[in-house]
């Protein structure tokens, strides 16, 4: 299998930084977005009080096991929850070991380690789906059909991919007419349906057949057009299908079809941040509503977003984006104005704004728009601080 994660590494000595930084010629670490900085636990405490956590964060600390105690401890006030966190010291004994792993290191490896070993402790940390470190899961519906959503998901997740050059995998799941695939210019080999078929069936290796790849950091599962008379996916399929992506990328961008039904809420419920887009009419404002009171209802603190598309479409008639913000009590994160000349010569090329429209000024909202997604330091999943390690806790287990 070809992993795709994100790895920030901190060795401490020049053996270890030399294993690391061959990791991406071991074929399944091809695909990895790997960085190394010099300079150990402590270098990593300080790099993650400014900078986003990375999937994995392998450091290096050669002093005592105490010495591992306290950089786990400032590591855990600046990493975001849900990394895996490996550790690779001096110290070899069974009883260090143990309380590492209970504090909730993924993996201890002692020192000097090989190229071979922190691949082999970076893949026992994922064997099983839901122990892999999840990637974020954004899932974009339109308060009506035709609002523009496909548009602003597709446009997201190139600007995703290509922000911080993370993995990206879009899915659409309007399985018949979807354009995610025409959108990027894209054939895709196999429609997304067929791999909905058998929730049991769905693993990373069939998620990468399906997978059509545009440029180095995204891939999208989507259709060519069909006018096949397909049945309801299974809820069950559906959510293994994200399961599965988001342990094999940084980010998750789902293309939802305006429709509604049990698994299109079952992916809003599991999705960590949903993007509303609505147009300006009175139809919209009133769906809107409909769909933030019920995600209010049920997701708890997770991300609503609303986005005003085509803002300027009917100058005298429309509604304002205040009479969003005061009937919806959200304000939007992006207003996009109505240009279709713009969007059709984009649609007509394949072609993705940041490609075809380089120096529009849509791209600097967009950047600041896809920067705000991932949990980041200043976004709204961060103002609840990680509790002392209980991030990585998980049971202890013996070597
Ligand atoms: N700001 C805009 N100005 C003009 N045209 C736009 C704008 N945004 C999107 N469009 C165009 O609107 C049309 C519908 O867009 P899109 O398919 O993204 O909407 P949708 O909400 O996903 O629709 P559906 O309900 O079919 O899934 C497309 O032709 C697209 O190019
Ligand atoms: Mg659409």
């Amino acid at each position: 299998m070809i992993h795709r994660f994100s790895i920030e590494a901190f060795p401490q000595s020049k053996e270890t930084e030399a294993a690391l930084a061959a990791l991406t010629n071991e074929r399944e670490f091809a695909k990895a977005k790997l960085t190394v900085h010099f300079g150990g636990m402590s270098r990593a405490a300080k790099h993650y009080v400014d900078n986003p956590s990375p999937q994995f964060i392998i450091v290096e600390e050669n002093g005592t096991s105490d010495d591992i105690h306290r950089g786990l401890e400032a590591l855990a006030d600046v990493v975001e929850p849900g990394r895996k966190v490996i550790v690779i010291g001096a110290v070899n004994d069974v009883q260090a070991y143990r309380r590492l792993i209970n504090e909730g290191v993924s993996e201890y490896l002692v020192g000097p380690a090989s190229t071979a070993d922190i691949a082999a402790a970076i893949v026992s940390c994922v064997k099983d789906a839901s122990s892999a470190p999840k990637g974020r899961v954004i899932s974009f519906i339109g308060s009506r059909g035709g609002v523009g959503s496909s548009t602003l998901a597709v446009n997201t997740a190139w600007t995703l991919a290509s922000l911080n050059r993370e993995e990206v995998i879009g899915i659409d799941f309007d399985f018949n007419f979807g354009t995610m695939a025409l959108a990027l210019n894209l054939d895709p080999k196999q429609p997304v349906f067929e791999a909905l078929t058998e929730a049991d069936r769905i693993d990373p290796v069939l998620v990468e057949r399906f997978m059509t790849e545009h440029g180095s950091h995204l891939s999208v599962l989507s259709t060519s057009g069909s006018t096949r008379e397909l049945s309801e996916p299974s809820i069950e399929a559906v959510e293994r299908l994200i399961e599965i992506c988001r342990s094999m990328a940084q980010y998750v961008v789902v293309d939802l079809p305006r429709h509604w039904s049990g698994w299109v809420s079952s992916v809003l419920l599991l999705s960590d941040e949903i993007v509303v887009t609505a147009n300006p009419d009175l139809a919209n404002l009133r769906d809107a509503k409909l769909l933030f009171d019920w995600l209010r209802g049920r997701r708890g603190g997770a991300i609503n977003r609303l986005v005003l598309n085509k803002a300027d479409i009917a100058k005298r008639n429309q509604l304002s984006a205040k009479d969003f913000r005061d009937t919806l009590d959200i304000a939007p994160s992006l207003t996009i104005g109505f240009d279709p000349t713009l969007f059709a010569q984009l649609a007509n090329n394949g072609q993705t704004l940041g490609e075809g429209a380089k120096s529009h000024r849509l791209n600097e909202q967009l950047r600041q728009f896809a920067q705000q997604m991932g949990g980041k330091k200043g976004s709204i999943a961060r103002q609840a601080p990680p509790k002392l390690l209980g991030w990585l806790k998980r049971p202890a287990k013996t070597k």
